[in-house]
C-alpha cells in the first residue's frame, strides 16, 4: 500500500471545514487592515532561498527539499513565504509604482525536521508583508496584527517576546565579540555547532540544545547593547507605541530568529498551551534584503505563522459531519432524473444546501441519513402522489408533513 509522506498529513472534509472557517476569519482580518492576499509558486530556484535564510541557517542546510530539474537547474520546495513575496515584489519593481505594498498569504510550506506533534514537514503558513515603510508604527502594525489575529481565535496565554538586532553594520562586531566569547567552551560543540561558531555564530543564539543555551546565557554579550542610538530610539518608540495599545510583551535581549535577514526589530508568539513546539508565529524587519536580491533599498517587515500550531492551541476538535439544508428522499429508480432536476432547480434558485443520495438506499436508512447530517427538511418523492404532481415535505425540526404541488416547491421554501 502507497503511504503519504512522513510528516505530512491527509486532511479530510471533518477538518477542512475547520480550516475554511479560520481562513475566512484571516481574510477578513488582513482585508479590514488593508493587506491583500499575494500567491506565489511553491517552488523556486534554491539560490533565492540560500541568498536569502541564510547559507548557515537549519532550513538552507539540512531541511530543504531540493532536486535537479531536467535541465541542470537547482529548483526548491519553499521553506517559507518571505523569500518568494519579495522575488515577486523584485520582479515587478513593484516600489516604482506603490510607496507601500502590504500582502498577506496562506499556503504550504516544506521543511524536512523530524516530525511531531506541532512540527510537520508540509506545514501550512499564513502570514503577512508591508514592504515600503521604515517607520515604528508599521512594526507596531504588524506585531499588533499578529498579537489581535491570536485573541480573535481566541488563544490564551499567549507570550509575545520582541528584541532588535539593529542595523546590519552591528552584525559583525558582534559576531565576532560573539565567537570570542565562545571560543573557550568549544570542546562542548558537536561538529555543527563549530560550523557555525566559525561561519555565522549568531545562529548558535537559538540553539535548541540546553548546554548550548547554558554557555551562552552565562558568557555572551546581548545583541541589544551593541544597537546604535537610532536603533534603540526605533526599538523605544516602537514599545511606547505597543504600550498604548494595550498589547503586553517581554523585551528579550537574547532573542534572534533561525533566518538571517533580520535587522532591528524581530519577535516571537509563544503559547503555554502547545508544549515542545510552542512557537505560534514569527517575524521582524528585514530591511537589506530587497536590495541584497537586486532590488532597490526598500525596508520591510513581516511575520509568519503555523497554521497547523494556530489549530492545536485552538484546541480544535473535528468539525460535525456535513450539514446539509434540504435532504431529497426518493426509492424509486423512475423518478431518478426528476429528483436530480429537482435537486438542481433548489440550489441554483435558493443557494441552499441539498442532499441526494446515490446509493438507492432504502426509505429508512435515507432517512437516518438525513437525521445524522442535520437535516431541517426531506422532499420525499412519493410515488402515488408524485404521478399527481404532488410531493411531500417533511420538516425535520417540527417533525411535520405537508403535502405540495410540485410546482410550489421553490415559494414553499422561500416562505419558511
Ligand atoms: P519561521 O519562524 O521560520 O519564520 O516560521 C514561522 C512559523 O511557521 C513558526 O512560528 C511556526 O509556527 C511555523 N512553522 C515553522 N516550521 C514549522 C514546521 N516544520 N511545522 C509546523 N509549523 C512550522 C518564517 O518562516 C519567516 N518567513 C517569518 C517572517 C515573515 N519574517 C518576516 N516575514
Amino acid at each position: 500500500m502507497i503511504k503519504n509522506i512522513k510528516g505530512t498529513k491527509d486532511l479530510f472534509p471533518e477538518m477542512t471545514y475547520n480550516l475554511q472557517d479560520i481562513e475566512t476569519h484571516l481574510n477578513t482580518f488582513m482585508n479590514i487592515h488593508g493587506y491583500g492576499e499575494i500567491r506565489t509558486p511553491i517552488f523556486e530556484l534554491t539560490e533565492l532561498f540560500s541568498r536569502s535564510v541564510g547559507e548557515h541557517t537549519d532550513i538552507v542546510n539540512k531541511e530543504m527539499y531540493t532536486w535537479k530539474d531536467q535541465n541542470g537547474q537547482s529548483l526548491t520546495l519553499r521553506p517559507e513565504m518571505t523569500a518568494s513575496v519579495v522575488r515577486a515584489y523584485i520582479q515587478k519593481q513593484l516600489w516604482k509604482t506603490e510607496p507601500i505594498s502590504k500582502f498577506y498569504y496562506i499556503g504550504p510550506s516544506f521543511r524536512r525536521e523530524r516530525p511531531q506533534k506541532g512540527r510537520l514537514r508540509q506545514f501550512h503558513q499564513f502570514g503577512i508583508e508591508a514592504l515600503g515603510s521604515s517607520n515604528y508604527e508599521q512594526d507596531a502594525e504588524v506585531i499588533s496584527m499578529a498579537h489581535n489575529l491570536y485573541k480573535m481565535f481566541g488563544i490564551k496565554n499567549l507570550n509575545l517576546k520582541i528584541n532588535s538586532l539593529g542595523s546590519n553594520n552591528i552584525r559583525t562586531k558582534y559576531s565576532n565579540d560573539l565567537k570570542e566569547s565562545l571560543l573557550p567552551f568549544k570542546s562542548n560543540f558537536n561538529e555543527s555547532e563549530l560550523i557555525r561558531l566559525n561561519k555565522n555564530p549568531l545562529r548558535l543564539l537559538d540553539s535548541k540544545s540546553e548546554k548550548i543555551k547554558k554557555i551562552i546565557n552565562k558568557n555572551c554579550p546581548n545583541i541589544y547593547d551593541y544597537i546604535s542610538d537610532e536603533d534603540s530610539k526605533h526599538f523605544n518608540e516602537l514599545m511606547n507605541i505597543l504600550d498604548y495599545m494595550n498589547i503586553p510583551y517581554t523585551h528579550d535581549q537574547k532573542l534572534v530568529r533561525g533566518l538571517d535577514y533580520y535587522t532591528r526589530t524581530v519577535f516571537e508568539l509563544t503559547s503555554e498551551n502547545l508544549g515542545a513546539q510552542d512557537a505560534l508565529c514569527g517575524g521582524g524587519r528585514y530591511d537589506n534584503l530587497i536590495q541584497q536580491l537586486g532590488g532597490a533599498k526598500i525596508p520591510a517587515i513581516g511575520f509568519a505563522a503555523g497554521m497547523e500550531r494556530l489549530i492545536l492551541a485552538m484546541n480544535l476538535n473535528e468539525s460535525e459531519i456535513i450539514e446539509t439544508d434540504i435532504y431529497i428522499i426518493n426509492i424509486d429508480e423512475t423518478f431518478i432524473p426528476q429528483s436530480m432536476q429537482l435537486a438542481d432547480k433548489i440550489r441554483k434558485d435558493l443557494g441552499t444546501s441539498v442532499y441526494i443520495d446515490s446509493l438507492r438506499r432504502s426509505m429508512k436508512s435515507q432517512m437516518r441519513h438525513a437525521n445524522k447530517m442535520n437535516t431541517k427538511f426531506c422532499i420525499i418523492f412519493d410515488s402515488e402522489e408524485f404521478k399527481n404532481n404532488k410531493i411531500i415535505i417533511k420538516n425535520m425540526t417540527k417533525n411535520k408533513q405537508e403535502l405540495i404541488p410540485i410546482s410550489n416547491i421553490i415559494s414553499y421554501f422561500e416562505s419558511e
